[in-house]
């Protein structure tokens, strides 16, 4: 027991210790770089180290500032047990040599597990907020609270995993195999349009699981910088991928529980890609009924969703889930604000014409 309580206090120092640095801001043009310059393994390595560290540290060090009942919901525990295994593993390499080839091998590997371990910490952590919510109630003054500590906790864990990949993609045993033109997981040119058939196609098909039917897409392109070629920008297309497919499946769902009995068919829903000055611009839009007015605000927060809240159920992993937990949209916005993008929704012609626009920043 004494052991045990001089372990714990040691690992709370730790955190304490590397809480107090602040981490490094990244643009997508840093990654770039690093990643074009004879990308040096061990440099990454010893970056790494400390930096992964210290974000793991800043993450731990803002959970043991959430409400006591929240904290202490079994996913919350569970998320936080991940955090706090990855950052010891992590602590192992303090010492270790980057001139040891064993070293940056053995850092790869533990990249990749720290990776894996934390692959389901959104709906984990969305679970231990419903667990929170249900035996506790809505709370409006920890709700605005518990929404400022999930943009941040989010968007420590997108830049947590881009500085991850950019190292496993980069110097592991797959570099340069799967796509050649790519740095790490950045396409220098991206097909927008591409990627926009690949969620839609995507987001189809778990429609069609869940539904039985799914609206076509219709895609429009408007390319100021180059009429009539195809928008290629500097992105990494993950990313892209992932808010397309929130974006997608939300439309989805709409325009199949409006139109689910009617005779005339699914309306289409559309995407149209507008490439600025400055940025890239895409619209998605569908005649599924919109959102009144009155709920407009409640968009962006977690936990608001109209569908019916799904379980994290291991006996129940076949059942596609098409949404449910609310994070589709605040999830999507933090992706696009990571690289100064932003995710907007308006409704200028019609209530019944909902109009989501993505925007990414151009390099
Ligand atoms: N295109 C859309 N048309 C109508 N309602 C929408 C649309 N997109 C989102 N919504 C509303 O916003 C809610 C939140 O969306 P989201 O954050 O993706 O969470 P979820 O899909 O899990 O409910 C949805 O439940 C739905 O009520
Ligand atoms: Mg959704």
């Amino acid at each position: 027991m004494k052991l045990f309580n001089y372990l714990l206090k040691d690992v709370t120092h730790k955190i304490e210790y590397y809480s107090r640095f602040s981490p490094s801001p990244m643009s997508i043009k840093q990654f770039l770089d690093f990643g074009r310059e004879n990308a040096c393994e061990k440099t990454s390595y010893m970056f790494l180290r400390k930096e992964l560290a210290v974000r793991l540290a800043n993450t731990m060090r803002e959970v043991t500032l959430l409400p006591a009942n929240l904290q202490s919901q079994p996913s919350v525990k569970l998320v936080e047990s991940w955090y706090s295994q990855s950052f010891e593993e992590l602590l192992e390499y303090k010492t270790r040599s980057p001139e040891d080839p064993r070293t940056l091998y053995d850092f790869l590997e533990i990249l990749i597990k720290i990776q894996n371990r934390h692959n389901d910490v959104v709906p984990t952590m969305a679970q231990g907020v419903i667990e929170y919510k249900e035996k506790f109630g809505f709370d409006p003054f920890i709700s605005s609270n518990v929404q400022y500590f999930l943009d941040r906790f989010y968007t420590n864990r997108i830049s947590f995993r881009m500085l991850i990949n950019q190292h496993t993609l980069l110097f592991g045993d797959t570099a340069c195999l799967a796509q050649p033109k790519h740095i790490g997981s950045i396409d220098p040119a991206c097909n927008v349009a591409e990627v926009v058939r690949d969620a839609y196609e995507t987001a189809k098909m778990l429609c069609e699981q869940y539904y039985m039917t799914a609206p076509e897409l219709k895609i429009g392109e408007l390319n100021s910088k180059a009429p009539k070629k195809p928008i290629q920008v500097v992105y990494v297309p993950s990313h892209l991928f992932h808010m397309l497919f929130e974006l997608f499946k939300n439309s989805m769902r709409a325009t199949v529980e409006l139109y689910e009995n009617s005779s005339e068919g699914l309306p289409p829903v559309k995407a149209m890609v507008t490439l600025g000055k400055e940025d890239l611009s895409i619209k998605i839009s569908d005649k599924g009924g919109g959102v009144p007015l009155r709920k407009i605000d409640r968009l962006f927060n977690y936990m608001y969703s109209t569908a019916p809240s799904p379980r994290l159920d291991p006996s129940q992993t076949a059942v596609p889930q098409t949404a449910g937990f609310g994070y589709g949209l605040p999830i999507t916005r933090l992706y696009a604000r990571y690289f100064q993008g932003d995710l907007k929704t308006s409704f200028k012609k019609t209530f019944a014409t909902p109009n989501f626009e993505l925007t990414c920043k151009l390099l």
